[in-house]
């Protein structure tokens, strides 16, 4: 074990954690949110809903809100401006909201809504949410921009934090028909990848279902994935037995 993460073990009783400097940084999602927030709020417009009509309102409730029942402690990772926090944002005794974006963290803090609390994390690790403390966890439009490293590292942590019969639902973007293949060409012919500068980089990172299966399995979850009606993006869903 690490220095860090002996010390981290050790401050997590405290709800307190040391964070490396850099992971302080702004990160590219910052950005976003702090521009289209203030935007929004300047034309007197809900964030939110401003979101939502940006990104698109797909039919994604119906892979988690059937899930989560009145008094669930959920944990959602990359909440932003609550896209998908909010339909079942009454319904829970507690929700953990976990995000690296500094400023996405202070939206939900400045909200000082007694079951929200808010866990900053650039490292895919919440030492603060205890072991088999959380009936749900879930992540919408997040894991889609993700490297394997921290997809398999916020599977060990939804692992650790589910109680057992919990589930989590996480969507990603996998290529496995003829449309996936092409979109994930254009799209990197497109975002300049093979020419731009690493911030033009495209910022989706596509996924193969097998070894997501194979890394949540080893972890001990069931594992069950479908391709959406957006056929870019799969969602699976992982059950701790
Ligand atoms: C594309 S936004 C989606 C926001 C929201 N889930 C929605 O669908 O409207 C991605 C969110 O995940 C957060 N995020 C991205 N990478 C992350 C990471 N590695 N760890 C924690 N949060 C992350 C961003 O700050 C942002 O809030």
């Amino acid at each position: 074990m690490s220095l860090k993460r002996l010390v981290n073990a050790l401050l997590a009783p405290l709800h307190a954690e040391v964070v490396r400097k850099e992971d302080t940084k702004e990160k590219p999602w910052d950005h976003t949110f702090k521009e289209g927030v203030k935007a929004a709020r300047k034309s007197g417009e809900d964030p939110n809903e401003a979101v939502r009509a940006a990104w698109g309102d797909p039919d994604w409730l119906r892979y988690y809100e059937p899930l989560v029942k009145e008094g669930d402690v959920v944990c959602e990772v990359g909440p932003g401006a609550g896209r998908w926090t909010q339909p079942i944002l009454d319904r829970v005794s507690k929700i953990y909201l976990v995000d690296y974006s500094a400023y996405v963290c202070q939206l939900w803090r400045e909200k000082k809504d007694p079951r929200i609390e808010v866990v900053p994390c650039a490292n895919a690790r919440m030492p603060t949410i205890p072991d088999a403390s959380v009936d749900f966890f879930m992540s919408l439009d997040v894991f889609v921009h993700l490297e394997l490293e921290d997809f398999y590292g916020y599977m060990q942590e939804a692992w650790r934090v589910l109680k057992p019969g919990g589930k989590a639902v996480i969507d990603y973007m996998s290529i496995q028909n003829d449309y996936t293949v092409q979109y994930f060409k254009d799209e990197l012919e497109s975002s300049g990848i093979y020419s731009g500068t690493e911030t033009e980089r495209l910022v989706f990172r596509f996924h193969d279902t097998a070894t997501l299966q194979r890394l949540a399995e080893d972890l001990g979850f069931q594992f069950e994935s479908e391709i959406d009606t957006w056929p870019t993006h799969a969602f699976c869903t992982l059950t701790k037995p």
